[in-house]
């Protein structure tokens, strides 16, 4: 610690500095009095050779050089090192009279993450204003006189239909959020998933023989309970259950198949139907919020955009794994997997 006091006198203390540096595993240097005394590896990578060169030549964005020559502490945001577009945030501390340490903090991360909270908060206002406009539309055209009481009854029925579908937006986001919040939380109830498939395949009966869909379930002999919440994993299995039979219904005499076994210290669950299938492009962001193939249909059965959301966060608070496999016309797979222990 003494030492680091001295930094002034750095280059006496060349190799402790030249350590400290390279501990950080971000692009850091020293300057002192305008010459880069000490670059790390990661700053010599971004930068290029520039130890014992002068830090205009080392920091060439504009904003970033005036803010150093300036010798203040402090943290400035820019663009224009390294990758195109790159987001970096220098970092000044001074360590000494005449040494500025600086730090280039890759930003990426956080931006993503930024953008992502962006786009979810105008996805969000985007689903539920639909609704809401129809809301609004119709309540306005009841105010009207001499309204016929069939077509007033028809517009009341849609302001309802319309408020029940921004309830069920609100219903899952809010189950997203907790299921966030409890990313965490080890779950700590034990679950029988053979009862679980059981129950759930009774409560899409009735739906699933209006639309000539068949129901098939396959259960390993003696299934054991496996660590879990007993809600959430309710929730998987619904979710999974009523994508299968909604979009599954588009094709005649669709099989939808529910599977269960252990597998390698695994739950294996799985989901199938031989529906119209997921275009290949599409799978990769079918488990985004509000991600549908097609949303009118998606609408249409009542659909938020959010099942495959919920159901990817609660695999993952399970620490298990989630995978869809779809062909065109052949139909969907979802496949989750859960740690037993
Ligand atoms: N088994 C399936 N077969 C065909 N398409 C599917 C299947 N499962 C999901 N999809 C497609 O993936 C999209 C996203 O599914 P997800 O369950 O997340 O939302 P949703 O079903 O539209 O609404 P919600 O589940 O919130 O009621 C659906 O809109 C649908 O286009
Ligand atoms: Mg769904």
């Amino acid at each position: 610690m003494q030492k680091i006091a001295n930094l002034p006198d750095m280059r006496q203390f060349d190799p402790i500095a030249r350590e400290l540096l390279e501990a950080l595993n971000e692009p850091a240097l020293l300057v002192e009095r305008r010459i880069v005394q000490l670059a790390n590896e990661a700053a010599r990578d971004l930068l290029g050779n520039i130890e014992g060169s002068d830090v205009r030549l080392a920091i060439r964005q504009p904003q970033a050089l005036e803010y150093v020559l300036k010798g203040d502490p402090g943290e400035i945001d820019f663009t224009g090192v390294g990758a195109f577009g790159r987001p970096w945030r220098l970092v000044a501390r001074r360590v000494g009279a005449d040494v500025l340490l600086l730090r280039l903090v890759d930003r990426s991360d956080a931006h993503a993450a930024e953008k992502l909270r962006v786009d979810f908060v105008a996805n969000a206002s985007h689903e539920l204003r639909t609704p809401l406009t129809a809301v609004i539309g119709y309540a306005e055209s009841l105010q009207e006189e001499g309204l016929e009481a069939e077509v007033a009854a028809r517009f009341t029925a849609t302001i309802r239909t319309e408020a029940e579908r921004m309830y069920r937006i609100i219903e899952d986001l809010m189950s997203l959020s907790r299921i966030e919040a409890d990313r965490f939380v080890a779950p700590s109830d034990q679950v029988d998933l053979a009862a679980m498939l059981r129950s759930a395949i009774q409560n899409v009966r009735g739906q699933a023989q209006e639309c000539r869909c068949k129901l098939h379930l396959e259960l390993q002999d003696d299934l054991p309970t496996i660590p879990g919440d007993f809600a959430q994993l309710a929730q998987v299995i619904d979710n999974l259950l009523s994508n299968a039979v909604r979009y599954g219904c588009a094709s005649a005499d669709c099989d939808i198949r529910l599977a269960a076994a252990t597998e390698d210290g695994f739950m294996r669950l799985e989901v199938s139907d031989t529906g119209p299938g997921i275009p290949r492009h599409h799978l990769p962001f079918i488990t985004r919020r509000f991600y549908r193939v097609d949303a009118a249909r998606s609408r249409e059965g009542g659909g938020t955009g959010l099942g495959l959301a919920i159901v990817k966060h609660i695999v993952e608070r399970h620490r298990g794994t989630l995978s869809i496999d779809s062909e065109l016309e052949k139909g969907t797979t979802v496949t989750v997997r859960l740690p037993l222990s």
